[in-house]
């Protein structure tokens, strides 16, 4: 590709460290995620940071709750999340927390420049004070009589029912939600960030190229409402950063928040040695982009106070704010009662992560309209698109190569003007992932997958296979139809890493790389073909959808998997070690006679063959197990069964009467390696 080497720094919004991360959440990160790998196969240098957004009264609360710490709060939910983001595929080049010295770092130093270029300015003002508590109340921590419409129990700064915002002054009857008690008026200095002092430069930089048009839109509307002063401190007690110089002053959440992309790429710069000045300093938009991806519901956050806090305290301006709307299921909100509140790890129980990636870019533009789950939908169109047209590519040629040709493509293009034509519409699907217009690119693909399908449907391999003398254009025609197969799925690669990975592995390939798709691939020996992708089964789906669901009142709440089996106790990293974790793949699995419980596995460890006696028979088909990586420990002693030796011993996931999960690494993993 003739494109200079780009280099971009690339951020989701940071997830509160307050609770899981949902299907709506998801739509961000996925969005995202495409984005970025789409760069990074274009060969540019892009970097993708995240972190969980610790600080803030909720979370403190929250905390406090559980009766747990702050910081074990946070450490525990950010590991969950990093987790459902794994699971999901979305990888980012550091994860990192709100809540790290590096952002205090950074933090401080924004605030100093702040300060010092006279920006912040000091003034009293009365909040509601909960004097049970002891701490000033949040306005989602007050309820009241709206003052508008008397309509009870409303937050202290909007009312639900007549959706007018009001402030919590005004409430009619207040009660603190931390205590129940009635709170009462205090005073308390607060710290302003003057954003009035950024009207003209906001006013060029919203009109300079670097949003959505109906994202300045709506901040035209803003400009019109006239800025207003931006209070930046919160009063003890408080979680998050102590204002220097001020004792129980704590910056505000959304301060350090934003602050906590630099942060969590100051964290990567420092572990890979990369230039963190390059890409942040005045004038680094010459050379360096940086992007962040947000909700519409924070754009004020994004594309008013940050980049006046950054314009003000001497670092570079993002190059774009982009952003998109909200996810609503079958066309509604998303709510527990219909079970419709998917949380990322109920979803990845029962379904295939790739299955959502496919159909959230099959949904996405570049604007901020929201986008609608739809669960009939999504079926239909996963099962048509992937499974139907791109899936069903292969699994109509590799048969033929493999059987007939010893898995070795044919050494010419059976159809050259139509593999010209695949490659050609390269560039345009590469366009719309650039601009975000996932959904056009899916299109363009599936039109792509269609063609060849109506390709293979004239050629008829089948009936091709039936003449000795056709052998040759056999080979051809499959050649020409797993070529298209690459193609595509090059194409998918930003949205189905997984299938791409699998494909390469078929195909027996390097990884994927966009400016290959144009040089096809023949007289090479491919692996053999087993299904890339099975089909969305309703009754799984409906699974996760009763799963969501809250229970009925008075039913008995599900039990944890923790409280009916506690943790073991505590070992050390040393007694961990001494078990040598390694990935196996079974040979062979077969019953063992007059066992109820047992399969006898053969499992290869890179080299060496073990036999294992295994408890899985109940979750497992001894013929699906083949061929399956697994994880097993190697070092455990032999132990001597009634039915044989077993040496060895795989690893399984089990509850009380809630089945057996073999455990299995991602696929690219080999027979042998350690799991440390
Ligand atoms: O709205 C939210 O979920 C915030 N935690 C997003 C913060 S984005 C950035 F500014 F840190
Ligand atoms: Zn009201």
């Amino acid at each position: 590709m003739s494109e200079k080497k780009r280099r971009i720094l690339v951020t989701s919004a940071l997830p509160y460290a307050n609770g899981p991360i949902h299907i709506g959440h998801l739509v961000e990160y996925i969005q995202t995620d495409i984005w970025v790998r789409y760069q990074k196969m274009q060969g540019h240098e892009c970097y993708y940071v995240c972190a969980d957004d610790a600080h803030g009264t909720p979370i403190m609360l929250h905390a406090e709750k559980l009766g747990v710490t702050p910081q074990q709060l946070v450490d525990r939910v950010q590991e969950e999340h990093l987790r459902d983001f794994t699971g999901f595929g979305i990888v980012f080049d550091n994860y990192y927390s709100t809540h790290s010295e590096e952002n205090r770092s950074v933090v401080n130093t924004i605030y100093q420049r702040l300060l010092e270029n006279g920006h912040i300015t000091r003034r009293t003002i009365q909040q509601l004070y909960d004097p049970v508590k002891q701490m000033f109340l949040p306005d989602r921590f007050i309820r009241g009589e709206c003052p508008n419409c008397h309509a009870p129990d409303q937050y202290g700064d909007h009312c639900e029912q007549c959706n007018r915002t009001h402030s919590p002054m005004e409430l009619i009857n207040p009660v603190s939600a931390v205590s129940g008690e009635k709170p009462v008026i205090r005073e308390s200095e607060h710290l302003f960030f003057r954003l009035p002092d950024f009207e003209a430069m906001l006013r060029d930089w919203v009109h300079g190229g670097h949003l959505q048009q109906e994202v300045i839109n709506k901040l035209d509307e803003w400009f019109k409402a006239g800025l207003q002063e931006w209070d930046i401190s919160r009063d003890t007690p408080y979680f998050g950063f102590e204002i220097p110089g001020l004792p129980d002053k704590y910056f505000y959440v959304w301060l350090d928040a934003p602050i906590g992309y630099l942060a969590s790429f100051r964290n990567l710069c420092d572990r890979t040695g990369l230039d963190f000045d390059a890409f942040t300093r005045p004038g680094a938009d010459q050379d360096t982009e940086m992007y962040h991806f947000v909700g519409k519901d924070i754009m004020y956050f994004h594309a008013l106070f940050w980049p006046a806090t950054l314009y003000g305290s001497n670092f570079r301006t993002p190059t774009a704010i982009f952003v998109h709307g909200f996810l609503t299921v079958n066309g509604q909100k998303m709510s527990k009662s219909r079970g419709t509140f998917i949380q990322a790890a109920t979803y990845l129980e029962h379904l295939d992560p790739e299955y959502l990636r496919y159909y959230y870019a099959a949904k996405l533009g570049n604007g901020v309209d929201d986008i609608d789950l739809n669960f009939e939908d999504f079926t239909l169109r996963v099962n048509a698109d992937l499974v139907g047209k791109v899936v069903n590519i292969a699994s109509r040629c590799a048969g033929f190569i493999n059987k007939r040709f010893a898995g070795r493509l044919h050494a010419g293009l059976h159809n050259e003007a139509l593999f010209g034509q695949l490659a050609a519409c390269g560039s345009s699907i590469a366009s719309a992932y650039a601009g975000r217009e996932y959904s056009r690119a899916m299109r363009e693909i599936m039109a792509l997958a269609d063609r060849i399908n109506q390709y293979i449907d004239e050629q008829k391999p089948w009936v091709l296979a039936r003449e000795e003398h056709r052998a040759e254009e056999l080979q051809a025609v499959c050649t020409l139809g797993l070529n298209g197969f690459r193609l595509i799925v090059t194409y998918l690669k930003p949205v189905l890493p997984v299938l791409a990975r699998k494909t390469e592995a078929f195909l027996a390939i390097p990884p994927l790389e966009w400016r290959d798709a144009g040089t096809p691939l023949l007289d090479h020996k491919i692996g053999t073909f087993s299904p890339l992708m099975t089909r969305v089964e309703r009754e799984k789906m409906e699974a996760m959808l009763t799963a969501s669901a809250e229970p009925a009142p008075g039913a008995a709440p599900r039990q944890s998997h923790l409280s009916t089996n506690p943790l073991a106790e505590q070992i050390t990293i040393e007694d961990f070690v001494r078990i040598d974790l390694r990935v196996a793949r079974i040979l062979r699995a077969e019953h063992v006679d007059g066992a109820e419980k047992l399969l006898r596995l053969e499992l290869d460890l890179g080299g060496e063959t073990r036999k294992v006696f295994a408890g899985i028979k109940s979750a497992y088909d001894p013929e699906a197990l083949r061929g399956r990586l697994t994880v097993m420990v190697a070092n455990l002693a032999p132990r001597k069964m009634k039915f044989g030796i077993s040496e060895g011993m795989v690893l399984a996931a089990s509850g009380s009467g809630s089945g057996i999960y073999l455990l299995s690494p991602d696929s690219g993993a080999e027979p042998g390696m350690r799991i440390k």
